[in-house]
């Protein structure tokens, strides 16, 4: 897919789910590794477009959100908010129970539960040992993602069964923006490491969702809608998976 075949909400181009709603291909990630930019966040939400913020429970940020959402003064409709669950919480009653805490966390009233049901760290069999136990098919889901991991198998899969794939580590937590190969487009393009890395995930086809706690980067990490990358430079980027983890590895999680 590329990036002028999504759609457009909000200046923000999208990627439709099977469930009618539809997702901002580029997002900004929140974290409790590196801190957490109350202004960076009102800056993404008021001067970059952004409308889509990945965060999870286990980030410790969510009532912090709720701050920077309202000072941002974008409502709630116009926003894609995603927060994860811990582990800890598995099973039907947990999950709704921790379902209302974080919503309330957040100042929300609706999250992924009512609209859309999204998996992280799920690998083929993971998604193949939920299809046995459960109805739903998730909508999305969010798996690490960069020049360094590109896991076109789960890819491909992903998408034989309607289930976006979102890409988290997009800058591979900046190891990424040194290696030569990304300097070297970057030169080519005019553009900085960090928006090769970016457009090269929109043009496969992958939402995504770099984290800065940097207004100056923010803004530059958005600024990927206005050029693209030819097929061959594509391939070179793709080339360059060598299955590293800069997150971790889910494999061994049965
Ligand atoms: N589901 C999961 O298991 C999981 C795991 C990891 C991450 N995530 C999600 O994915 C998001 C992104 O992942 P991540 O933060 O680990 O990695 P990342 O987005 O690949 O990299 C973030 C790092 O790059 C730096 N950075 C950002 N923009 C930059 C730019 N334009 N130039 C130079 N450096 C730049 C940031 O520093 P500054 O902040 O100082 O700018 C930070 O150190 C997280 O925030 C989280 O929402 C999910």
């Amino acid at each position: 897919m590329s990036a002028c075949e999504l759609g457009k909400a909000q200046g923000m181009p999208t990627v439709p789910l099977s469930n009618g709603f539809s997702i901002p291909v580029l997002g900004l990630g929140t974290s409790h590794d590196g801190g957490y930019s109350h202004d960076a966040v009102v800056y993404a939400l008021q001067k970059c477009g952004i409308r889509h913020i990945d965060t999870a429970k286990r980030y410790s940020c969510e009532s912090l959100l709720q701050k920077a959402i309202k000072e941002s003064g974008i409502k709630r409709e116009d926003l894609w908010l995603t927060t994860k669950l811990w582990h800890t919480d598995y099973g039907y009653e947990k999950t709704k129970q921790a379902y209302l805490e974080s919503c309330k966390r957040l100042g929300i009233e609706y999250l992924g539960l009512c609209r859309s049901i999204g998996v992280s760290n799920f690998l083929i069999d993971h998604l193949e040992q939920l299809k046995e136990d459960c109805r739903v098919t998730p909508h999305v889901n969010q798996v690490e993602y960069h020049p360094f991991q590109r896991p076109q198998e789960l890819v491909d899969y992903c998408r034989s069964r309607n289930i976006v794939f979102e890409g988290y580590c997009p800058l591979a937590k900046g190891e990424a923006l040194n290696h030569s190969n990304i300097v070297q487009l970057a030169k080519k393009y005019g553009r900085t490491p960090a928006q090769i890395c970016i457009r090269w995930s929109i043009q496969n086809g992958i939402v995504t969702i770099p984290k800065s706690t940097k207004p100056e980067r923010i803004w530059e990490n958005c600024q990927v809608f206005d050029f693209s990358l030819v097929e061959d430079d594509v391939a070179i980027l793709n080339g360059m998976h060598d299955g590293r983890h800069i997150s971790w590895d889910p494999t061994p999680i049965v």
